[in-house]
Protein backbone atom coordinates (compact mmCIF):
# COMPACT_ATOMS: atom_id res chain seq x y z
CA UNK A 1 0.00 0.00 0.00
CA UNK A 2 1.53 3.57 -1.06
CA UNK A 3 4.51 3.30 -1.46
CA UNK A 4 7.66 5.99 -1.88
CA UNK A 5 9.56 6.19 -4.97
CA UNK A 6 12.92 7.45 -4.93
CA UNK A 7 14.75 8.36 -8.50
CA UNK A 8 18.45 8.50 -8.54
CA UNK A 9 20.51 9.38 -10.93
CA UNK A 10 17.80 8.58 -13.77
CA UNK A 11 18.98 8.58 -17.63
CA UNK A 12 16.32 7.45 -20.10
CA UNK A 13 17.12 6.56 -23.77
CA UNK A 14 15.63 6.24 -26.61
CA UNK A 15 17.87 3.97 -28.75
CA UNK A 16 21.29 7.04 -28.69
CA UNK A 17 18.93 9.05 -28.07
CA UNK A 18 19.62 10.86 -24.29
CA UNK A 19 15.60 11.63 -23.91
CA UNK A 20 15.65 12.50 -19.78
CA UNK A 21 19.32 12.93 -18.27
CA UNK A 22 19.95 12.78 -14.26
CA UNK A 23 16.59 13.18 -12.38
CA UNK A 24 16.90 12.57 -8.90
CA UNK A 25 13.54 13.22 -6.87
CA UNK A 26 11.57 11.49 -3.55
CA UNK A 27 7.97 11.33 -3.75
CA UNK A 28 6.35 10.52 0.08
CA UNK A 29 3.87 7.87 -0.53
CA UNK A 30 0.19 9.06 -0.06
CA UNK A 31 0.77 12.28 -1.38
CA UNK A 32 -0.07 13.38 -5.67
CA UNK A 33 2.31 14.89 -7.03
CA UNK A 34 1.94 16.67 -10.64
CA UNK A 35 4.82 16.88 -13.33
CA UNK A 36 4.20 19.36 -15.74
CA UNK A 37 6.71 21.48 -18.38
CA UNK A 38 6.66 22.08 -21.85
CA UNK A 39 5.95 19.61 -24.71
CA UNK A 40 8.76 17.25 -25.48
CA UNK A 41 10.69 17.69 -21.76
CA UNK A 42 10.57 13.93 -20.95
CA UNK A 43 7.78 13.99 -18.81
CA UNK A 44 5.67 10.83 -20.22
CA UNK A 45 9.16 9.35 -21.03
CA UNK A 46 9.79 9.74 -16.68
CA UNK A 47 6.66 8.34 -15.60
CA UNK A 48 6.83 4.65 -17.75
CA UNK A 49 10.53 4.56 -15.91
CA UNK A 50 8.45 4.18 -13.02
CA UNK A 51 6.77 0.88 -13.88
CA UNK A 52 8.81 -0.32 -16.92
CA UNK A 53 6.85 0.24 -19.40
CA UNK A 54 9.26 2.40 -20.83
CA UNK A 55 11.58 -0.46 -21.78
CA UNK A 56 9.04 -2.20 -23.83
CA UNK A 57 9.79 -0.09 -27.15
CA UNK A 58 13.07 -1.79 -28.94
CA UNK A 59 16.10 -0.03 -28.16
CA UNK A 60 14.40 1.78 -24.80
CA UNK A 61 16.44 1.91 -21.96
CA UNK A 62 16.76 3.43 -18.42
CA UNK A 63 20.12 3.73 -16.47
CA UNK A 64 20.41 4.70 -12.90
CA UNK A 65 18.04 3.64 -9.73
CA UNK A 66 14.37 4.09 -9.40
CA UNK A 67 13.58 2.63 -5.76
CA UNK A 68 9.87 1.71 -4.47
CA UNK A 69 9.97 1.63 -0.69
CA UNK A 70 13.67 1.15 -1.27
CA UNK A 71 13.61 -1.90 -3.41
CA UNK A 72 15.07 -1.25 -7.05
CA UNK A 73 12.50 -2.05 -9.37
CA UNK A 74 15.64 -2.10 -11.83
CA UNK A 75 17.95 -4.53 -9.75
CA UNK A 76 19.15 -7.59 -10.73
CA UNK A 77 16.34 -10.79 -10.98
CA UNK A 78 13.58 -7.54 -10.92
CA UNK A 79 10.40 -9.05 -13.04
CA UNK A 80 8.92 -5.96 -14.92
CA UNK A 81 5.63 -7.92 -14.59
CA UNK A 82 5.37 -7.77 -11.02
CA UNK A 83 6.56 -4.12 -10.92
CA UNK A 84 3.80 -3.22 -13.17
CA UNK A 85 1.22 -4.81 -10.58
CA UNK A 86 2.90 -2.61 -7.92
CA UNK A 87 3.21 0.82 -9.90
CA UNK A 88 -0.62 0.73 -12.30
CA UNK A 89 -0.59 3.38 -15.23
CA UNK A 90 -3.90 5.47 -16.61
CA UNK A 91 -3.29 6.98 -20.31
CA UNK A 92 -4.16 10.29 -22.09
CA UNK A 93 -6.90 8.68 -23.88
CA UNK A 94 -9.67 6.33 -22.05
CA UNK A 95 -8.86 2.55 -23.17
CA UNK A 96 -11.83 0.35 -21.91
CA UNK A 97 -11.56 -3.01 -23.78
CA UNK A 98 -14.84 -1.83 -25.83
CA UNK A 99 -16.20 -5.15 -26.06
CA UNK A 100 -15.71 -6.33 -22.94
CA UNK A 101 -18.58 -5.73 -20.18
CA UNK A 102 -18.07 -2.83 -17.54
CA UNK A 103 -17.56 -5.83 -15.09
CA UNK A 104 -15.18 -7.95 -16.98
CA UNK A 105 -13.01 -4.50 -17.87
CA UNK A 106 -12.63 -4.19 -14.25
CA UNK A 107 -11.67 -7.59 -13.91
CA UNK A 108 -9.18 -7.48 -17.18
CA UNK A 109 -6.16 -6.99 -15.08
CA UNK A 110 -6.57 -9.43 -12.73
CA UNK A 111 -7.08 -11.68 -15.20
CA UNK A 112 -4.21 -10.51 -17.03
CA UNK A 113 -1.85 -11.49 -13.95
CA UNK A 114 -3.75 -15.12 -14.48
CA UNK A 115 -5.01 -14.77 -11.13
CA UNK A 116 -8.76 -17.15 -10.97
CA UNK A 117 -11.30 -16.54 -8.38
CA UNK A 118 -14.20 -16.97 -7.52
CA UNK A 119 -17.91 -15.71 -8.61
CA UNK A 120 -18.26 -13.41 -5.51
CA UNK A 121 -14.75 -12.77 -4.86
CA UNK A 122 -14.84 -11.08 -8.54
CA UNK A 123 -17.91 -9.42 -7.50
CA UNK A 124 -16.60 -7.81 -4.07
CA UNK A 125 -13.37 -6.82 -6.54
CA UNK A 126 -15.93 -5.35 -9.21
CA UNK A 127 -17.70 -3.31 -6.53
CA UNK A 128 -14.70 -2.18 -4.13
CA UNK A 129 -12.78 -0.66 -6.96
CA UNK A 130 -15.72 0.50 -9.08
CA UNK A 131 -16.39 2.44 -5.53
CA UNK A 132 -13.05 3.56 -5.64
CA UNK A 133 -12.98 5.25 -8.77
CA UNK A 134 -16.36 6.58 -8.01
CA UNK A 135 -17.96 5.33 -10.46
CA UNK A 136 -20.35 2.52 -8.72
CA UNK A 137 -23.81 4.47 -8.19
CA UNK A 138 -23.23 5.58 -12.00
CA UNK A 139 -23.32 2.10 -13.32
CA UNK A 140 -24.30 -1.01 -10.67
CA UNK A 141 -27.43 -1.45 -13.02
CA UNK A 142 -25.49 -2.47 -15.99
CA UNK A 143 -22.42 -3.91 -14.77
CA UNK A 144 -23.28 -6.59 -17.68
CA UNK A 145 -22.70 -3.79 -20.92
CA UNK A 146 -20.39 -2.81 -22.73
CA UNK A 147 -17.66 -0.25 -21.02
CA UNK A 148 -17.59 1.25 -24.37
CA UNK A 149 -21.57 2.73 -23.60
CA UNK A 150 -19.93 4.84 -21.19
CA UNK A 151 -19.16 8.72 -21.36
CA UNK A 152 -15.55 9.49 -21.75
CA UNK A 153 -15.16 10.51 -17.91
CA UNK A 154 -17.04 6.88 -17.05
CA UNK A 155 -14.82 5.38 -19.09
CA UNK A 156 -11.62 7.08 -17.76
CA UNK A 157 -13.30 6.39 -14.35
CA UNK A 158 -13.50 2.76 -15.09
CA UNK A 159 -10.03 2.28 -16.42
CA UNK A 160 -8.68 3.80 -12.82
CA UNK A 161 -11.23 1.25 -11.43
CA UNK A 162 -9.39 -1.53 -13.54
CA UNK A 163 -5.91 -0.14 -12.36
CA UNK A 164 -7.04 -0.06 -8.69
CA UNK A 165 -8.35 -3.64 -9.06
CA UNK A 166 -5.04 -4.82 -9.00
CA UNK A 167 -4.33 -2.98 -6.06
CA UNK A 168 -1.34 -1.23 -6.36
CA UNK A 169 0.75 0.64 -4.62
CA UNK A 170 1.39 3.68 -7.20
CA UNK A 171 -1.06 5.34 -10.04
CA UNK A 172 0.73 6.98 -12.65
CA UNK A 173 -1.30 9.27 -14.49
CA UNK A 174 -0.23 10.64 -17.94
CA UNK A 175 -2.57 13.51 -18.96
CA UNK A 176 -5.49 11.85 -17.62
CA UNK A 177 -8.10 14.69 -18.41
CA UNK A 178 -6.93 15.67 -21.51
CA UNK A 179 -9.52 14.32 -23.35
CA UNK A 180 -12.45 14.97 -20.81
CA UNK A 181 -15.16 17.82 -20.69
CA UNK A 182 -14.49 20.09 -17.92
CA UNK A 183 -17.54 18.24 -15.56
CA UNK A 184 -15.55 15.05 -16.01
CA UNK A 185 -12.82 16.15 -15.39
CA UNK A 186 -13.95 17.34 -12.21
CA UNK A 187 -15.13 13.97 -11.25
CA UNK A 188 -11.26 12.64 -11.82
CA UNK A 189 -10.04 15.31 -9.92
CA UNK A 190 -12.11 14.62 -7.03
CA UNK A 191 -11.24 11.24 -7.61
CA UNK A 192 -7.64 11.63 -7.85
CA UNK A 193 -7.89 13.66 -4.08
CA UNK A 194 -9.67 10.90 -2.91
CA UNK A 195 -6.84 8.47 -4.12
CA UNK A 196 -4.22 9.76 -2.12
CA UNK A 197 -5.32 8.58 0.83
CA UNK A 198 -3.94 4.53 -0.22
CA UNK A 199 -2.03 5.68 -2.97
CA UNK A 200 1.24 7.32 -3.99
CA UNK A 201 -0.53 8.89 -6.90
CA UNK A 202 1.89 10.88 -9.52
CA UNK A 203 -0.01 12.81 -12.70
CA UNK A 204 1.37 15.02 -15.49
CA UNK A 205 -0.68 17.70 -16.80
CA UNK A 206 -0.62 21.06 -19.25
CA UNK A 207 -3.19 22.24 -17.18
CA UNK A 208 -1.78 24.55 -14.20
CA UNK A 209 -4.92 25.20 -12.81
CA UNK A 210 -5.40 20.99 -12.34
CA UNK A 211 -2.33 20.79 -10.91
CA UNK A 212 -2.64 23.51 -8.19
CA UNK A 213 -5.98 21.88 -7.76
CA UNK A 214 -4.96 18.38 -6.96
CA UNK A 215 -1.22 18.26 -6.00
CA UNK A 216 1.05 18.29 -3.25
CA UNK A 217 4.22 19.13 -4.97
CA UNK A 218 4.74 19.41 -8.38
CA UNK A 219 8.11 18.91 -10.16
CA UNK A 220 8.85 21.02 -13.28
CA UNK A 221 11.08 19.22 -15.91
CA UNK A 222 12.71 21.47 -19.17
CA UNK A 223 14.36 20.96 -21.99
CA UNK A 224 17.20 23.42 -23.66
CA UNK A 225 15.90 22.62 -27.35
CA UNK A 226 15.34 20.29 -29.38
CA UNK A 227 17.76 17.41 -29.44
CA UNK A 228 18.03 18.24 -25.72
CA UNK A 229 17.97 15.52 -23.17
CA UNK A 230 14.53 17.03 -20.35
CA UNK A 231 15.74 17.44 -17.51
CA UNK A 232 13.89 17.83 -13.55
CA UNK A 233 14.59 21.75 -12.97
CA UNK A 234 12.81 22.35 -9.45
CA UNK A 235 10.37 20.03 -7.55
CA UNK A 236 8.82 21.55 -3.85
CA UNK A 237 5.65 21.53 -2.61
CA UNK A 238 3.33 22.77 -4.86
CA UNK A 239 2.09 26.46 -3.29
CA UNK A 240 6.10 27.23 -3.67
CA UNK A 241 6.44 26.28 -7.38
CA UNK A 242 3.56 28.62 -7.99
CA UNK A 243 3.55 31.33 -5.83
CA UNK A 244 7.31 31.28 -5.50
CA UNK A 245 9.69 29.15 -7.29
CA UNK A 246 13.19 29.75 -7.27
CA UNK A 247 13.99 29.02 -10.97
CA UNK A 248 13.48 31.64 -13.21
CA UNK A 249 12.68 29.21 -16.02
CA UNK A 250 9.98 27.79 -13.30
CA UNK A 251 8.29 31.11 -13.13
CA UNK A 252 8.58 31.77 -16.70
CA UNK A 253 6.76 28.31 -17.35
CA UNK A 254 3.99 28.73 -14.39
CA UNK A 255 3.24 32.60 -15.46
CA UNK A 256 2.42 31.31 -19.16
CA UNK A 257 5.49 32.98 -20.53
CA UNK A 258 6.27 29.47 -22.27
CA UNK A 259 5.69 26.48 -23.03
N1 LIG B 1 9.10 6.30 -29.01
C1 LIG B 1 10.02 7.26 -29.07
N2 LIG B 1 11.14 7.11 -29.79
C2 LIG B 1 12.08 8.07 -29.84
N3 LIG B 1 12.01 9.25 -29.19
C3 LIG B 1 10.90 9.45 -28.45
C4 LIG B 1 9.85 8.48 -28.35
N4 LIG B 1 8.88 8.98 -27.54
C5 LIG B 1 9.31 10.20 -27.16
N5 LIG B 1 10.51 10.49 -27.69
C6 LIG B 1 11.30 11.72 -27.50
O1 LIG B 1 11.65 11.84 -26.14
C7 LIG B 1 11.55 13.20 -25.73
C8 LIG B 1 10.58 13.30 -24.54
O2 LIG B 1 9.27 13.01 -25.02
P1 LIG B 1 8.04 12.84 -24.04
O3 LIG B 1 8.46 12.04 -22.87
O4 LIG B 1 6.91 12.33 -24.85
O5 LIG B 1 7.79 14.33 -23.58
P2 LIG B 1 6.50 14.98 -22.85
O6 LIG B 1 5.65 13.86 -22.32
O7 LIG B 1 7.08 15.85 -21.79
O8 LIG B 1 5.80 15.77 -23.91
C9 LIG B 1 11.13 14.00 -26.96
O9 LIG B 1 12.30 14.50 -27.58
C10 LIG B 1 10.48 12.95 -27.83
O10 LIG B 1 10.57 13.30 -29.18
MG1 LIG C 1 3.66 13.38 -22.67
Amino acid sequence: MSKRIDAIDLNVYYGNFLAVEGVNINIEPKTVTAFIGPSGCGKTTFLRTINRMHEVLPGARAEGKLLLDGDDIYGPGVDPVTVRTMVGMVFQRPNPFPTMSIRDNVLAGIKLNGKSMSKSDADDVVERSLKGANLWNEVKDRLDRPGSGLSGGQQQRLCIARTIAVKPDVILMDEPCSALDPISTLAVEDLINELKDEYTVVIVTHNMQQAARVSDKTAFFNIAGTGKPGKLIEYAPTQEIFNNPKEKSTEDYVSGRFG
